[in-house]
């Protein structure tokens, strides 16, 4: 039998019951035949029952008794023990360093969590990629330069959250389980830009170091909270901007569909980030200056970033149906910067973040270029 070995530095509790050879319980079980069952009077609370909704059986519907109260605190044995079992004495702490309700929780995350599940998508099914004609060259190639930006923009939106996914204490699950809905989204949204790039004839366009550099100060971030207003507010609120406006970017009724989908996942995205940081900023009102300073240097990346060829003409392309409507191009893109900029200001007002006054985003884009 296996005998499984648990170092000092591992065991939070103080008594090794891990040893499985020669165990009593079994010897006495395989003599006698008499089952112990002493698990049985050991158990959370007992004796509700919880009731489905016309949506089911829900996460908020399970929140019944102390199973619906989240601590403040996770709990101290940072194990991955759920929340509401009884937790024996010797539980091996897994290293979590998001401890505090107010360092990661969305009062939104469960209803999220579900949202997302039932409204998965399918890259390979659900576009209708047989209906792909072929597009005058100069629109295919800014489909196909915007869908390379968007690749490698989107799984950021994944591995950046999931890093800190693994270090939330297991008593706010369902924020954990939030984070790993948008992981699968954003490996769609990832995924059906690649195959669009590769769908109509084109394939992927010219990368990008400034937004390398942009993704790494995400990933870089120094707390949940920091991600969050880099990633949620600011980022990922730019495409979710982007994709809304979708019908006036996308050259076929394939790629507004592609667009379309992804929109509705960022909302929630962007959802969840703009509450958290809400949350977080009314027990923690001291943070506002650490998010602030984290902001100034991203909408300056995001400046930088517009002034590069391959991110501003493309999209006046697009917008605009073709090379030879560039002005008008610039001009609707002028419109839809606008667009993302008041949406933006409105997402840090929502999330109780002073931004107006030190925001160094212009709302005029023609201003970006002369400013
Ligand atoms: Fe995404
Ligand atoms: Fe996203």
């Amino acid at each position: 039998m296996p005998t499984v070995q648990i170092k000092d530095e591992e065991r939070v509790g103080t008594e090794a019951r891990y040893k499985y050879e020669a165990s009593p319980y079994l010897q006495k079980l395989y003599q006698t035949g008499t089952p112990d069952l002493g698990w049985m009077d050991q158990h959370g609370e007992w004796g509700m029952q919880a009731k489905p909704g016309n949506l089911g059986l829900r996460l908020k519907d399970i929140e019944i008794g102390t199973y619906g109260v989240v601590p403040e605190k996770g709990g101290a044995h940072l194990s991955m023990a759920p929340r509401g079992a009884v937790l024996p004495p010797d539980l091996p702490s897994l290293g979590f360093t998001v401890n505090e309700k107010s360092e990661c929780w969305a009062d939104n995350a469960a209803e999220l969590y579900e949202e997302a599940v039932a409204r998965q998508w399918s890259s390979a099914r659900d576009i209708p990629w047989g209906e792909l004609r072929p597009l005058p060259d100069d629109l295919e190639r800014a489909m196909c330069q915007l869908c390379t930006f968007l690749t490698e923009v989107e799984f950021i939106a994944a591995d950046a959250p999931t890093r800190w996914m693994s270090r939330i204490n297991q008593d706010f699950l369902e924020v954990k389980l939030f984070l790993a809905t948008q992981a699968m989204d954003e490996a769609r949204h990832t995924d059906v830009f690649r195959k669009r790039a590769l769908a109509n004839g084109g394939g992927l366009g010219v990368s990008s170091a400034l937004s390398q550099f942009s993704l790494k100060r995400i990933l870089d971030s120094p707390t949940f909270s920091v991600q969050t207003g880099r990633l949620h507010l600011l980022g990922e609120g730019f495409v979710l901007t982007m994709f809304r406006q979708g019908e006036f970017i996308a050259p076929s009724r394939v790629d507004q569909e592609i667009f379309r989908r992804c929109m509705q996942d960022e909302s929630r995205h962007v959802g969840f980030g703009t509450v958290h940081l809400r949350e977080q900023l009314k027990t923690h009102p001291e943070i506002a200056g650490q998010i602030h300073d984290q902001l100034d240097d991203a909408e300056k990346i995001l400046l930088q970033l517009f002034s590069c060829p391959e991110q501003v003409e493309p999209m006046a392309i697009l917008m605009g149906g073709g090379v030879e409507h560039f002005d008008k191009g610039m001009e609707l893109q002028g419109q839809l910067w606008r667009r993302i900029v008041n949406e933006y200001l409105q997402r840090c007002d929502s999330a109780g973040l002073d931004r107006r006054p030190r925001c160094l985003l212009p709302t005029d884009f023609a201003k970006i270029f002369t400013s």
